[in-house]
């Protein structure tokens, strides 16, 4: 009877980052998109998006897009220096905040409630879209925080914003990459150390009608 009731809850508030560790659909390899040519000529920065949410299928495929894992020996779609692979994916939605395991192909619930607020910043066109996707840099993860480093970080976060970027072009979704945000809070609100920074963030969602 539990396992219904919450079944119901999950159908109505769609399923992003609702159940504490939720297993995504398995990516859509052979998705039906623009080529390759016709998707960077699509390529730009959108400061609108409608409301809806995205599907799971849509939000599925935009993750592995983004740093998911494509091939046997556990490398991402996304290039990090010396495959650190030490860029966090969090997922925003009006549902919750989550953090995207490349490995599983899943989302585990690091926070509840909306809080879409604080990555859009002073730009409040960012907390209209349905997710917005947060790069944080783990520098433990990289192993040092010197000058290098931070360039080397900034510079894998950007793959990943990239990697956001094309997928959203080839898709007919809009996004654009973003720095503004409000790190004192997002740090507070996912419990950040000193060596996890908050890098860029994609807000996403369908076009706006
Ligand atoms: C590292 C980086 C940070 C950016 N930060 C923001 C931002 O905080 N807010 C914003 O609206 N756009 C931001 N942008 C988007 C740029 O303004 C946009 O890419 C630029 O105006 C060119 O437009 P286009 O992407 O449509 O070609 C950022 C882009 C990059 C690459």
């Amino acid at each position: 009877m539990k396992q219904i009731a919450l079944l119901a809850v999950a159908l109505l508030m769609g399923t992003t980052c609702l159940a504490q560790t939720q297993n995504l659909p398995k990516p859509n390899l052979q998705r039906q998109t623009l080529t390759v040519m016709e998707m960077f000529q699509q390529r730009k920065s959108v400061r609108e998006y409608s409301a809806k949410d995205l599907s799971e299928q849509d939000l599925s495929d935009l993750l592995w897009a983004a740093i998911g894992v494509n091939r046997a020996n556990g490398n991402l779609t996304a290039p990090t220096a010396m495959n650190r692979q030490e860029i966090l994916l969090y997922v925003f939605s009006r549902q919750g905040v989550c953090l995207y395991n490349s490995k599983a192909h899943s989302l585990t619930q690091v926070a509840e409630g909306d809080h879409r607020d604080i990555l859009a910043g002073f730009q409040s066109f960012a907390k209209e879209a349905p997710v917005n996707l947060l790069m944080v840099g783990d520098f433990d993860r990289f192993g040092s925080k010197d000058a290098h480093a931070q360039s080397m970080v900034s510079m894998d976060a950007g793959y990943v914003s990239q990697n956001i970027d094309l997928f959203c072009a080839a898709a007919g979704l809009a996004t654009v990459p973003r720095a503004t945000m409000d790190i004192a809070a997002i740090k507070n609100l996912l419990k950040l150390n000193e060596n996890q920074v908050p890098l860029l963030n994609n807000p996403v969602g369908y076009p706006k009608e």
